[in-house]
């Protein structure tokens, strides 16, 4: 009896819970925070007003933040144009500048003067100048019944002209992107700059302490950080790389608070989150994790375990495999993270009742009905539709990325096919360019490592690809080797010509004609033909079709969902890459029966995890001797060093490197990673488990100025005590 009165009132509860937005959840769009956010921001804590964080007529907190190559975010962190972003996020230029006698990445790397700060070719940092809403003009000439492409061939045309039209200096840019899934525009006007150098970066004992171990977990014990500095012409416009350019002045620079974070404490982040999808139907989350994310995780185990053991038995495979095997574990194990947070959430079931909710009120709204009724069920019928082939696409993506042969084999393909096209007279001069992009690919690559991968995941491709996707070419070489992927991948290790570099020049050695004939014999070369055949005969067109489809309604379930909720939900944009404000508080968190995580790690941490000699978790002698004297400066409190901490900050991939701010805007940490539990964020956002990882801006210092010795950088900053 109590049951039948409780349940419904419990049902009705979470379905009230799952409505509403919650204060922590969002990704906002800096330029609307006065009339969206500005209230609960200050009933959060805030302390500044939204024209402090976006200001198109003065100084501001968005004239700090930079996209940091497009990849990352970064901040402004002196009037010198001092730059903070990730040790992560500046891996790739630390590990360009290393050599065997200068292993920054091993040593750390310390500029002691101006001069000694090292250019970094390619590397641009973007600030946003102002942002405009271009909604109206970008879809005037859009018209009902228009094909997708007739509809995006008529918005490029006038997001062309507003670009051309676009209030800006010369040496600005202007960028016009689509926000709620193509019912928005916004123009970005950019100023990018080319000469960026590197700073300082501490060892990665520091910077990327409990490397893949302790990745996407809480606690986290990593200084995940490095410094560049951004510079100018000296009319302190961009300029390319030269010796005169001279530091950039900034409009704004973070002030950095020496005072630490409480729990509950108020924080931002402002940064360039890459992407999410938080608007999906019910099938399409169950599809990610159930479907999509298995067969991700299931190719990608098998090709970590197999590196991981060939890496720990041979010291060169573990030069020449660990930035691909970080890179690969990344994701495979956020996707892991995602799939369970998911389960444990019951996101599932949460869209179910949030798609309950939406179509009760649908229904009780004549107009509303007219214009939308049917968008969610044909949505989640082509997300079931589209389950096989995605399916497919995810199995073929990971098996040509991971057996690195199938790459090699896709290049030459390529090479061939551009000297087909720009005729057989450019073929020595294309040749010449082939083999020297080949050269860095052989360098990292070992032919037994991928012998085993590539035998392991041609076994999972063959049976998790259905016969009719993966095409008769390919059921033809499978028959073969009695479809067998050790057989398989025997045949294509001994007979191709593209096993070494060596093998590879004699291969392309010979004559175009040669070349073309023999590449249809080598079964690498044919393996990797019959593979794409499958896929663009069975599967990419379909795909495309239904795709297409799907985005067409994706927009008009995104626009129904903000019409038909009308104000019992606050809608943000998913990411999309651009400039970004997320806010929340310094708080701990219970994901499971009996489990609390404290919101605070110190340094006291990184000596519990400490392995002498382990790849992962060894600690530098000089930060074990500032420990054991306690040696902390003006930086440790009550005898402890502060280490990382965490908040209900909603962020994703791309969000590394952006700065956490407190009431007053000023720097208290950098972001740098999530939780276990809580990286279904990009998904399914739930504010009880999904915290995001910073590392506190007073170990930073510390690193740099007691560990580092580098004290001249700390000179130049702001600090408020
Ligand atoms: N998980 C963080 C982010 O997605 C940090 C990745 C870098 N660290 C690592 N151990 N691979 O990018
Ligand atoms: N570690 C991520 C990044 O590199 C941040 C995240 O996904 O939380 O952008």
């Amino acid at each position: 009896m109590l049951q039948r009165i409780v349940k419904p009132l419990v049902m009705a509860a979470l379905l009230l819970l799952s409505q509403l937005t919650y204060a922590t959840e969002g990704m906002w769009l800096p330029q609307l925070l006065s009339g969206l956010n500005e209230k609960e921001m200050k009933g959060m804590g805030m302390k500044i007003n939204a024209s402090d964080i976006y200001n198109i007529n003065k100084g501001s907190l968005k004239d700090a933040i930079v996209s940091f190559g497009g990849f990352c975010t970064a901040e402004v962190i002196s009037s010198q144009g001092l730059l903070l972003t990730n040790h992560h996020c500046g891996y790739d230029a630390i590990q360009k500048h290393s050599s065997l006698q200068n292993n920054f990445l091993e040593n750390g790397f310390w500029a002691k003067t101006a001069a000694e700060e090292l250019p970094n070719p390619g590397l641009f940092v973007s600030f946003i100048v102002r942002i405009d809403d271009v909604t109206k003009a970008a879809l005037q000439d859009v018209k009902p019944g228009m094909s997708e492409r007739e509809r995006q061939s008529a918005i490029d045309k006038r997001i062309n002209e507003i670009r051309q039209n676009a209030k800006k200096e010369s040496w600005q840019e202007t960028m016009v992107k689509p926000f709620f899934e193509g019912n928005q525009y916004f123009l970005f006007v950019t100023e990018t700059y080319r000469d960026v150098r590197l700073v300082g970066a501490p060892p990665s004992s520091i910077g990327k302490f409990g490397s893949d171990t302790d990745n996407w977990v809480w606690p986290r014990h990593t200084g995940d950080f490095s410094m560049f500095r951004v510079y100018a012409g000296k009319d302190g416009r961009p300029a390319p790389y030269s010796q005169d350019n001279v530091p950039l002045t900034p409009k704004h620079f973070l002030p950095i608070s020496m005072k630490g974070v409480k729990p509950n404490d108020f924080t931002m982040v402002l940064g360039f989150p890459g992407r999410t999808t938080e608007y999906l139907p019910s099938e399409a989350v169950k599809q990610t994790v159930q479907v999509l994310d298995a067969a991700k995780v299931e190719m990608r185990d098998a090709a970590l375990k197999i590196m991981d053991g060939y890496m720990r038995k041979d010291e060169q495979i573990k030069i020449q495999y660990a930035a691909k095997y970080a890179s690969t574990a990344n994701a495979w194990k956020k996707w892991q993270g995602e799939m369970l947070g998911i389960k444990q959430s019951n996101g599932i079931s949460k869209k179910q009742q949030y798609e309950a909710t939406y179509r009760q009120l649908l229904n009780s709204n004549t107009t509303l009905k007219q214009q939308y009724a049917g968008v969610l069920d044909t949505l989640n019928a082509l997300y079931r539709q589209i389950q096989p082939y995605a399916q497919t696409r995810d199995y073929y993506s990971e098996l040509v990325k991971n057996a690195e042969i199938f790459t090699a084999a896709d290049r030459l393909i390529d090479f061939l096919a551009d000297v087909r096209e720009k005729g057989e007279g450019q073929y020595e001069s294309l040749r010449q360019q082939f083999l020297e992009s080949m050269q860095s690919f052989y360098k990292n690559y070992n032919a037994r490592v991928d012998h085993d991968v590539c035998a392991s995941l041609l076994e999972l491709y063959g049976k998790g690809v259905p016969k009719q996707y993966a095409g008769a070419e390919y059921a033809q070489l499978s028959a073969e080797s009695n479809n067998d992927g050790r057989a398989l991948a025997d045949k294509i290790f001994n007979l191709s010509g593209l096993t070494s570099l060596d093998k590879l020049k004699a291969f392309v050695q010979q004559p175009y004609n040669a070349v073309v004939a023999q590449m249809w014999k080598d079964p690498a070369t044919r393996m990797a033909m019959a593979l794409r055949k499958g896929f663009v005969d069975n599967v990419s067109k379909p795909l495309a079709d239904l795709q297409s489809n799907i985005n067409r309604l994706q927009r008009t379930y995104m626009q129904s969902q903000m019409d038909v909720m009308g104000s019992k939900k606050r809608f943000y944009p998913d990411a999309n890459s651009t400039l970004r404000v997320t806010y929340g508080k310094v708080d701990g968190y219970s994901p499971r029966d009996a489990i609390h995580y404290d919101f605070y790690t110190y340094l006291d941490g990184v000596m519990e995890k400490y392995v002498p000699g382990d790849y992962e978790f060894d600690v530098p002698a000089k930060l074990r001797d500032l420990y054991k004297n306690k040696d902390y400066g003006r930086y440790g409190v009550n005898g402890r060093m502060p280490v990382c901490f965490i908040a209900s900050n909603h962020t994703t991939g791309g969000n590394s490197g952006s700065p956490a701010l407190d009431a007053n805007g000023h720097l208290i940490g950098l972001n740098f990673d999530r939780t276990w539990e809580g990286t279904m964020s990009d998904i399914n956002y739930d504010p009880s488990i999904c915290r995001n990882i910073m590392v506190d801006i007073r170990y930073v210092l510390f690193i740099v100025d007691k560990f580092a010795g580098c004290t001249r950088l700390v000179d130049e900053m702001k600090l408020v005590p």
